[in-house]
């Protein structure tokens, strides 16, 4: 290969690398966030609303592929334009409304932009996916310029997810051309994923309810045990318990 060629090659590779980079930046940005918000939220809530969240860069491969599939020039411009989920980042939440919740905290934050949402719970596909997806543009700061960068985010139940974990495997094992039986039983679990994920959000509120009750039961006995108390002095455990209460608020 003629020196110039190499130095060309080496040049390019360089230039993909820095592309990558600001996507990976941006990913790093957006998952402090998520992660800030969970802490957060378990702090105030006592309950986890994001089970586990995942992130992935595009490879340079399939960003190629992509760009043949959609016939567009192989420019670093014309994929950022055409490519929207290079970085990409999954929650899984536990129940529907946490990812409603999620989403609209997401869509709070002053320095996100949403381009764009698919609302695939209120209206699923054809085979029965389940998710809400939502383009974020987010500002990543390096040290010359801010850039804004798009990052795709699926949010999902841990039932959607398992679901959409077996169909991604059939769609490939079958190239595309899935038996109609398996289409049919696809869209049947798809169903029943969503009957369970209903299910669960019932028995969580109502379980939250009986645990609101019992706090304000736990309040009422207090109080009874503290008037009771004024002659003697009041028990060390439940001044504990107070103060405990105190702090949490
Ligand atoms: P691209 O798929 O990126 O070309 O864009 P699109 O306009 O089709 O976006 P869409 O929001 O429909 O899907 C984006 C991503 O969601 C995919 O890359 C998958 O990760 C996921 N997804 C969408 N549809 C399905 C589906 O039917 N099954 C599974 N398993 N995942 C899906
Ligand atoms: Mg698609």
């Amino acid at each position: 290969m003629a020196m110039d060629q190499m130095h060309k090659m080496k040049e390019i590779k360089q230039q993909v690398t820095r592309f990558l980079m600001m996507y990976k930046f941006a990913l790093q940005e957006l998952e402090t966030k998520v992660e800030i918000l969970k802490e957060e939220f378990q702090l105030l809530h006592e309950y986890n609303p994001i089970e586990h969240t995942s992130s992935r860069l595009k490879s340079p491969k399939s960003i190629i592929e992509k760009m043949f599939r959609k016939q567009s020039d192989l420019t670093f411009t014309s994929i950022r334009d055409h490519i929207k989920d290079i970085a990409g980042l999954r929650i899984n939440c536990s129940f529907i409304s946490d990812i409603y919740r999620i989403s609209d905290m997401l869509q709070n934050q002053s320095d996100l932009k949403l381009l764009a949402v698919k609302d695939y719970i209120k209206n699923p596909k054809p085979n029965g996916y389940q998710s809400l997806h939502l383009l974020i543009e987010v500002p990543v700061f390096i040290s010359d310029r801010r850039e804004n960068v798009c990052v795709e985010v699926q949010i999902r139940t841990i039932a959607m997810d398992f679901w959409a974990s077996l169909e991604h495997k059939i769609f490939y094992k079958y190239k595309h051309a899935i038996p109609p039986h398996l289409l049919q039983e696809l869209k049947e679990a798809a169903d029943s994923a969503a009957a369970l994920d209903k299910k669960m959000e019932r028995l969580h509120n109502e379980i939250e309810e009986i645990k609101e009750e019992s706090e304000n039961d736990l309040g009422d006995e207090m109080i009874r045990l503290l008037m009771g108390n004024q002659r003697g002095s009041i028990p060390t455990m439940l001044l504990e318990l107070f103060e405990e209460g105190q702090q949490k608020k």
